[in-house]
């Protein structure tokens, strides 16, 4: 029997900073973002749309009766958490009508997340084949406005189930993992925005990719030419490059192409909406089997997650007949393109007035947001 991924799908926010715009307001040669961070658009995340909101909209595309029927794990995977003792989980499963017979909770390692999520999905599948988790990555990416991360912000939610004998993707084989004590990205509890030694995190990711990638390889005695696409935590599309860059001498010059093309078709999503954290990943898996045009039932793909502070890990998972549903992409198309573009200065205010961290009752213009699930306020301490 096997156990994978059977429905995938995403959301963000209408609304989108054009990375040219941001250069110029920042004095940057706009090549550095377009080329040197590989980011083109970055989601703008209004006051109406919080993890919960961007995760219900995600999963309300893709959960049917049968998912309601099934699914009794609700795993949340975030760090922009909506509640330090409420989780996340337990109000997306009223929103969406799962069932109450179900275990609810919220997971944190920063990007992190939804990995230990799907892995421990995975396991509790492989025991209960009858039964089906849902897991979610949702995020908003915020470092500040005019500091270096400012250019890698964005925001999101992936949602996934799983199931046995899935229709897009199943699990193969062990995954590797490494843990360290490391600071190269944290949020303290009483900051909105992420503290970050840029550089460092840099050079601490592809430590992480290559630490375990290698023990893998041992593990598995696969190869680089065993796989058909590499696929990463994108925090920004280039970090993705850099990871590849890390192992690319293992394989022979057209495999190299190759594989510089599938992370081409893998990026597309991540570079128009930005870093999503515990999504990325997943946002990237998306993309690659939307985009990519010569993939096939039973390719492997290689997925390294990555959450600082540190958490890596390297695993694979095979393609199955239903990988591409052409309909839930051809929406994201749609959606992407029809985003508002919004100026440097209406950003700046939407990411000033930001209100979690907000004490008493607000009232928020919810009338234009166009999703199905939107924050209308808060009252008495409750989100309405
Ligand atoms: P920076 O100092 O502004 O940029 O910070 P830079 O000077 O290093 O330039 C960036 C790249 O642009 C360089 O290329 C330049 O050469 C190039 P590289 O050497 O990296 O290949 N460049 C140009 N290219 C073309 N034309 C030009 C041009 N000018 C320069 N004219 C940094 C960049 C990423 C550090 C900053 O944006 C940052 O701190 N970002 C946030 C941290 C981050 O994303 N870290 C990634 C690893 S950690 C991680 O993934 C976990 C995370 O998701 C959090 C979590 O787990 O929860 C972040």
């Amino acid at each position: 029997m096997s156990v994978g991924i059977d429905k995938m799908s995403f959301f963000s926010s209408d609304m989108y900073l054009d990375m040219v715009d941001l250069a110029n307001a920042r004095n940057e040669d706009p090549n550095k973002y377009l080329i040197g961070i590989g980011q083109k658009k970055q989601a703008v995340i209004p006051n109406t749309q919080d993890v919960v909101t961007m995760a219900a909209n995600a999963c309300e595309k893709i959960i049917d009766d049968d998912n309601r029927k099934k699914i009794d794990l609700i795993i949340f995977g975030t760090e922009t958490g909506v509640d330090n003792s409420k989780s996340a989980a337990i109000y997306l499963q009223n929103m969406l009508g799962l069932s109450r017979r179900a275990r609810a909770f919220e997971v944190k390692q920063a990007c992190y997340g939804a990995t230990a999520g799907l892995q421990m999905a995975k396991e509790y599948v492989t025991n209960h084949p009858d039964k089906q988790a849902l897991v979610i990555g949702a995020d908003i990416a915020r470092y500040g406005i005019k500091t270096p991360g400012e250019v890698t912000q964005g925001g999101g939610a992936m949602a996934m189930v799983v199931s046995s004998n899935p229709s897009m993707l199943e699990f193969e084989g062990p995954s590797t993992f490494y843990s360290d004590d490391i600071m190269d990205f944290w949020r303290p509890l009483y900051r909105t925005e992420a503290v970050v030694d840029g550089h460092y995190s840099n050079d601490v990711y592809v430590k992480f990719f290559k630490n375990t990638w290698d023990e893998y390889k041992k593990i598995t005695g696969l190869s680089i030419d065993d796989f058909k696409a590499m696929t990463f935590h994108l925090p920004y599309t280039k970090m993705g490059i850099k990871g590849l860059r890390a192992i690319l001498n293992e394989a022979d010059e057209d495999k190299q192409e190759h594989l510089k093309q599938e992370f081409e078709y893998g990026r597309k999503y991540n570079e128009n909406v930005g870093n999503l954290y515990t999504g990325s990943l997943y946002l990237n898996v998306l993309s690659l089997l939307n985009n990519s045009t010569d993939l096939q039932t039973g390719d492997r793909i290689g997925l390294f997650s990555y959450g600082s502070g540190a958490q890596g890990e390297f695993f694979s998972m095979k393609l199955k007949d239903g990988f591409k549903n052409d309909q839930l992409a051809d929406q994201i198309d749609t959606d992407l393109k029809n985003r508002k573009r919004v100026s440097v200065e209406e950003y700046e205010r939407i990411f000033n007035n930001w209100i979690p961290i907000k004490d008493g009752d607000i009232n928020l213009d919810y009338e234009n947001d166009s999703a199905d699930f939107f924050l209308k306020g808060v009252k008495n301490h409750q989100r309405i």
